[in-house]
């Protein structure tokens, strides 16, 4: 019986989140991406309604898309109790107050379907006693889901269970969770703050005290504690001010309370700035200040001694540089032995951290690996605490003699290791093998007859002679099925503009011809195979127009895509105009469809993330967003397997007139001040493609005769010039 219940959970659509806050909205809007069916309940509608009005604003967004914030159907616990009785989860997000929730949960008992998950969002409260007095049906399904802020942003959810949740339930939620909410899964103890309040605030704290205690400034510390230790720019100070200094108070105080069973717990204590911050109502971003105040375009900074906001120094630490290209332990290990105020800073405060997780994991968590990855997916850190003092050294930190992974193995908390849980849903291409390596790509084999082509250029860039080598390649492949990927965080940063530079410097017409060509064909070739791009990351300009190649992109929800040829002055030129055109066209999308898309590639449009560039038509409705940042590769290889070489559809006048549409677009767009005269004239090259070329043939032509007449442009060559030396596109 209980089985057949949590099976039907993987079926979940209507979800009901109780509480507006921070957390509610935020995780509402999160499942509303993913496009489950949400309703979002607070006291009264008008209390949802003005909270989750916040939540619409926050910076960096909620969702997606927009508009989609108008699918969250608003409510007030008492008009709308039948939306708690209509979910299938409901995911309690209120204040944390143990009376307050309890009293909710035994107002919603009597009507929650008999087969709902339900679900707290708890921080730190303890879970056996939001469970008192409920039923048993409600008890073998009830546990918390600690989600982490911003939830769209942030992988991270614990789940923790109660003494009475039916283990299959656990089960069943981890995964729903890890397969349908985009959600790393770590199942924590019920103990006070779970893993990552328990043990991630405690090193939050400590890194104040430490810097008070040193007379060490705010940003000497974060020049410390960020990308040097393999964690965050936001280091110590700005993640204090992002969590919000209110919030860490809280935690902070609850833990305290009941952790007096913990020797370390005075590090909880308030460090002198953060009660004086505290006081004046400084609790970081939200307040507009905290450690850091911005004003105008100018940072200021906190001065722990004079407690007044003063520049922000470009502190920097020449010990660290000069060893910050080392792995992460070898360059750690080095820093801890410096006798500069970094040394002593990282003796003083990341040997008491490292030492505290090996202190309290075994009442918090069920394994080494649970810390570590609370630390990698809540807070950011490249390794955990445990792999970081295997990286380190132990006896280097004052834990000789531990040792914590061995090959695929841990250690357990008693003695001996155990194999780690293979997880091939959440494999990247470095788990993959290498089977061929050539200059500018290499081969992986995925198995099951599927291959992955991975750049290996520096951002994936496209060169000339990656083009060669992928033609060659894929001139008569023996392979049927494959993933087009990229060894770098980005996917591609677009085609190198140095290439383009000198070819006009030295008035190669010919060159640049070619290039195109050869990039227009290599597309052709790879369309006749069943291949899926898997985009992350920056997916730009000619790395686009390969993947559009492809049977199907499949994205990464947070991909950046887009081609942004315009804003160097050019126009698409390796068919990202003809494909953009051609995919774009059908029965129902008419002029006014293809003339919109025109302009997104006239303004040299990217989208924010993989839905909005479907919505501006740089992607096809047919490629698929992968919201969960660790399935990528999985997914689109399990993708691969089904899909089909694509059938490029024919070339089809639409009805209506095009060229008037594009031409009063772009008016709009001038009239607005979004178009330059210059960003006119690019604009008028796309719309010569678009609604002058009559087949697929003719349009590839004239997308590389507009390219190369825009190449010799004295305002062309200013913008790919200025790109090339700040990175920043230049409107002229
Ligand atoms: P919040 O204070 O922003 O929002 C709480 C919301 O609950 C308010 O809109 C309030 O009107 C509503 N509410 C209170 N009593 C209610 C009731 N009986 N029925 C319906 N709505 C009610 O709080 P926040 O920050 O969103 O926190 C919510 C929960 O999430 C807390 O348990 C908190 O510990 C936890 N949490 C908070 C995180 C954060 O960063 N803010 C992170 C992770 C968990």
């Amino acid at each position: 019986m209980a089985s057949k219940l949590y099976g039907e959970w993987s079926e979940a659509r209507k979800v009901c989140v109780i509480g507006a806050g921070t957390m509610g909205s935020g995780i509402a809007a999160h499942l509303c991406n993913l496009g489950f069916d949400v309703s979002l309940l607070d006291v009264t509608r008008d209390a949802a309604t003005e909270a989750f009005a916040k939540a619409k604003q926050a910076r960096p967004p909620h969702f997606y898309l927009p508009e989609r914030s108008n699918q969250v159907h608003l409510g007030g616990i008492a008009e709308n109790l039948d939306w708690v009785a209509g979910a299938d989860w409901v995911c309690e997000a209120i204040v944390e107050k143990l009376d307050i929730k309890r009293s909710l949960f035994e107002k919603i008992e009597p009507v929650l379907s008999p087969t709902a998950m339900i679900s707290t969002n708890t921080s730190g409260l303890q879970m056996e006693l939001l469970a008192e007095g409920r039923s048993d049906s409600f008890r073998k399904r009830f546990m918390g889901t600690h989600f982490f802020n911003p939830p769209r942003y942030l992988k991270l959810l614990e789940l923790i269970p109660t003494a009475s949740t039916d283990k299959a339930a656990i089960e069943a939620m981890t995964k729903f969770l890890e397969e349908q909410c985009a959600r790393r899964v770590v199942v924590a103890k019920d103990t006070p703050g779970f893993i990552a309040n328990r043990y991630g605030m405690w090193s939050m704290f400590h890194a104040i005290h430490s810097a008070e205690k040193l007379h060490l400034s705010v940003e000497q510390v974060d020049a410390i504690t960020g990308p040097f230790l393999g964690r965050p720019r936001s280091a110590s100070f700005r993640l204090n001010d992002l969590v919000g200094l209110d919030i860490m108070e809280d935690i902070a105080a609850n833990l305290i309370e009941r952790c007096q069973h913990d020797p370390n717990r005075a590090v909880l204590q308030l460090p002198a700035s953060m009660h004086t911050l505290l006081q004046r109502g400084w609790i970081g971003e939200k307040a507009g200040q905290g450690y850091y105040r911005r004003e105008g375009k100018e940072l200021l900074c906190l001065d722990l001694q004079t407690l007044a906001y003063r520049q922000k120094l470009d502190v920097r630490f020449e010990s660290l540089d000069g060893i910050s290209k080392l792995p992460l332990g070898e360059r750690v290990a080095k820093a801890l032995e410096f006798k500069d105020e970094a040394g002593e800073f990282l003796r003083t405060h990341l040997v008491p951290v490292l030492q505290y997780a090996e202190a309290v994991k075994e009442e918090i968590s069920h394994s080494h690996q649970d810390v570590d990855r609370v630390m990698k997916w809540g807070f950011g850190w490249e390794m955990g605490p445990f792999e970081m003092i295997d990286a380190i050294g132990p006896d280097k930190v004052g834990l000789a003699g531990k040792h914590y992974y061995k090959g695929k193995t841990q250690a357990t908390f008693h003695g001996g290791f155990t194999a780690i849980k293979a997880e091939p849903q959440f494999a990247s291409l470095q788990d993959f093998q290498i089977v061929s390596k050539a200059e500018n790509h290499q081969i992986r084999d995925l198995g099951d007859g599927v291959h992955a082509v991975c750049l290996t250029t520096k951002q994936g860039v496209i060169t000339t002679a990656l083009v060669s080598e992928l033609t060659r390649f894929f001139d008569g492949c023996k392979f049927d099925r494959m993933l087009l990927s990229s060894e770098s965080k980005n996917f591609s940063v677009g085609f190198d503009l140095n290439f383009f530079l000198t070819a006009i410097q030295n008035v190669d017409v010919q060159g640049i011809d070619k290039a195109l060509i050869a990039l227009q064909k290599l597309g052709e070739l790879i369309e006749r195979y069943s291949i899926v791009a898997a985009v992350q990351g920056y997916c730009l300009g000619a790395g686009h127009e390969l993947a559009l190649s492809c049977a199907h992109i499949a994205a990464s929800g947070e991909a950046q895509i887009g081609l942004p040829e315009a804003r160097v002055g050019l126009i698409p030129g390796g068919r990202g105009t003809v494909l953009t055109r051609i995919f774009n066209q059908s029965k129902d999308n008419t002029a006014q469809r293809l003339a919109e898309v025109a302009m997104n590639v006239a303004e040299g449009s990217v989208g924010n993330n993989a839905d909005h560039a479907r919505s501006l038509g740089i992607i096809r409705p047919t490629d698929i967003t992968i919201y969960h940042p660790d399935r990528l590769i999985g997914d689109a290889k399990r993708l691969v397997l089904t899909a089909l070489p694509t059938a490029r559809p024919a070339w089809r006048t639409p009805d209506g007139p095009m060229t008037g549409m594009i031409e009063r677009l772009m008016q709009e767009a001038r009239t607005a001040g979004r178009m330059s005269e210059y960003d006119e004239v690019i604009g008028n090259k796309i719309k010569q493609v678009y609604a002058k070329s009559e087949s697929y043939e003719d349009a590839l032509e004239r997308e590389r005769a507009e390219f190369l007449e825009l190449c010799f442009r004295a305002l062309t060559q200013a913008r790919i010039k200025h790109m090339l030396e700040n990175g920043k596109p230049l409107r002229n």
